[in-house]
């Protein structure tokens, strides 16, 4: 098959959000901490009601309904997600209550869990299961979503909740560029979950951050020795830079993390250049840097601020467009990078977007990171898959517009309950369906074995 990739992709997002501003006055931080600081204007949320399960019910539903996908015709399933609620039962067969009625029993696939990677290692499994002998030729559907909430402290802001879901398939608009994955793993203790009966991490935040910035410095490497490799063997003798890539996308904690590693890019282009090449006009004013070690970087605020200056308007062609969902829903672990994926489909027209190179980081702490690209294809024509998949997100401002804003106070106690009633068994989950969107899943009982009953609004 040829050109495998995303051929629809569908996102759901809480329908309440906490303002930032509200939250930096009811936590009582200096103006500007969470806004400014970090980057993010809003932050959604779920009532106790909602868990993993309903999520990612609702968005491939959502998926299925809108593109007028048949049941039958899928024949992968594959869910991304650290959001456990059972240490054997996989949300994937929570999932197949959907296929139910078409009698469609036959879907490979199962979950995938590190940390907010798990969505980038569905697609790579979905988009390798079409590209091998094992394909029966039907479509995957890799399936994201997680609820990221954090105790109370400095990391709580940076929380949020959201699933996606995309079908895979060939001849699509936007197709994964074969033989062009950097990845980058290790071992490492940034955040991780080891207690089972709570949905908070433990994090340490500082670190996370110097995490990802290795994890991308080493990614980009490898797949730019990789990509160069490949225009060698083309004839084509030249090095591979931000100017490769038309948008360059990231998984997103906060806002403010995404301008320092778009500006990290540049710094590794900087330094990987040749002598002629870093006397360019790009890279005027930071020649004092020239023999910094990306190691020694990772936490220099003089290198920030230089490099986050001269990529300014790199920043602002290439990635601020992505972040639209992730500065007003938060950081929603796996599904985070796609969410971003999404916002750019929104933002531009398809003529804006055909042809171009989307470069994608995916990173989840522990660590695993991948960095891969998106080729969008050249036909933007009305009616044409491209057209339609970007059409399909056009309306992602307005459900956003939509959602209830929530104060912090109500928003504590909503996640006091969810703390509270979390492992409960036997109960009917704390939330009203009227605060969900029309055709959201949600949580209506659990039962004295601890099994969970759905419904749908
Ligand atoms: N006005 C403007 N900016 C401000 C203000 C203010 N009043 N106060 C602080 N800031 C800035 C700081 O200068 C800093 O920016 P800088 O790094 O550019 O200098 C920024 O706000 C953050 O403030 P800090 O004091 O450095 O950090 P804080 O203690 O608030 O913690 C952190 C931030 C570490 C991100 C925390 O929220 C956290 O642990 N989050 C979860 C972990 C995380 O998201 N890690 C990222 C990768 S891993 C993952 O995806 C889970």
């Amino acid at each position: 098959p040829k050109d495998v990739g995303i051929l629809a992709l569908e996102v759901y997002f809480p329908s309440q959000y906490v303002d930032q501003v509200e939250l930096e006055k009811y936590d009582g931080v200096e103006a500007g901490k969470y806004t400014i600081g970090l980057g993010q204007k809003q932050m959604g949320f779920c009532a106790a009601h909602e868990d993993i399960n309903s999520l990612c019910l609702t968005v491939v539903n959502r998926l299925v309904e809108r593109n007028s996908v048949s049941w039958d015709s899928i024949g992968r399933l594959e869910v991304g997600t650290e959001t456990i609620i059972d240490k054997s039962k996989a949300v994937k067969t929570v999932l197949m209550q959907l296929f139910e009625d078409s009698g469609n029993t036959d879907v490979e696939g199962i979950d995938t869990t590190n940390a907010c990677y798990g969505g980038t290692a569905s697609l790579f499994n979905a988009a390798d299961w079409v590209e091998s002998s094992s394909w029966d030729g039907r479509y995957a559907l890799v399936v994201c979503g997680d609820i990221a909430v954090y105790a109370t402290g400095n990391a709580r802001p940076t929380g949020g909740a959201g699933a996606v879901a995309m079908l895979v398939g060939p001849d699509a608009p936007l197709t994964l560029e074969r033989g062009l994955r950097g990845t980058h793993m290790e071992h490492v203790y940034d955040f991780y979950k080891p207690n089972l009966a709570s949905e908070y991490p433990l994090v340490d935040g500082q670190l996370s951050i110097q995490c990802y910035f290795r994890a991308l410095d080493r990614c980009y490497a490898t797949y730019r020795k990789k990509i160069e490799s490949q225009w060698q063997k083309a004839g084509i003798n030249k090095h591979c830079t931000l100017e490769d890539f038309q948008f360059m996308i990231f998984h997103t904690p906060f806002c403010k993390l995404v301008q320092k590693s778009l500006a990290r890019v540049l710094l590794n282009d900087f330094l990987a250049s040749p002598k002629a090449d870093a006397e360019s006009a790009i890279y005027k004013g930071l020649q004092d840097f020239r023999n910094v070690k990306l190691e020694d970087t990772y936490s220099s605020k003089e290198v920030d601020k230089a490099f986050q200056k001269a990529s300014q308007e790199l920043f602002r062609q290439k990635t601020q467009p992505s972040l639209f969902l992730s500065a007003r829903n938060g950081n929603m672990y796996t599904p985070s990078v796609y969410g971003c994926l999404a916002s750019l489909l929104g933002q531009y027209s398809a003529q804006k977007l055909a042809g171009s190179r989307i470069g994608v980081f995916s990173y989840g702490s522990g660590l695993a990171a991948s960095m891969f690209s998106l080729k969008v294809s050249e036909n933007s024509a009305p009616g044409s898959p491209l057209d339609k998949l970007v059409s399909s997100l056009s309306d992602l401002g307005a459900r956003l517009e939509s959602r209830k804003c929530v104060p912090p106070e109500k928003f504590a106690e909503m996640m006091k309950i969810r703390e509270d009633t979390h492992d409960t068994v036997d109960h009917t989950p704390h939330g009203s369906s009227d605060d969900l969107f029309p055709g959201t899943w949600y949580l209506e009982r659990v039962d004295d074995k601890n099994r969970r009953m759905y419904a749908r609004r």
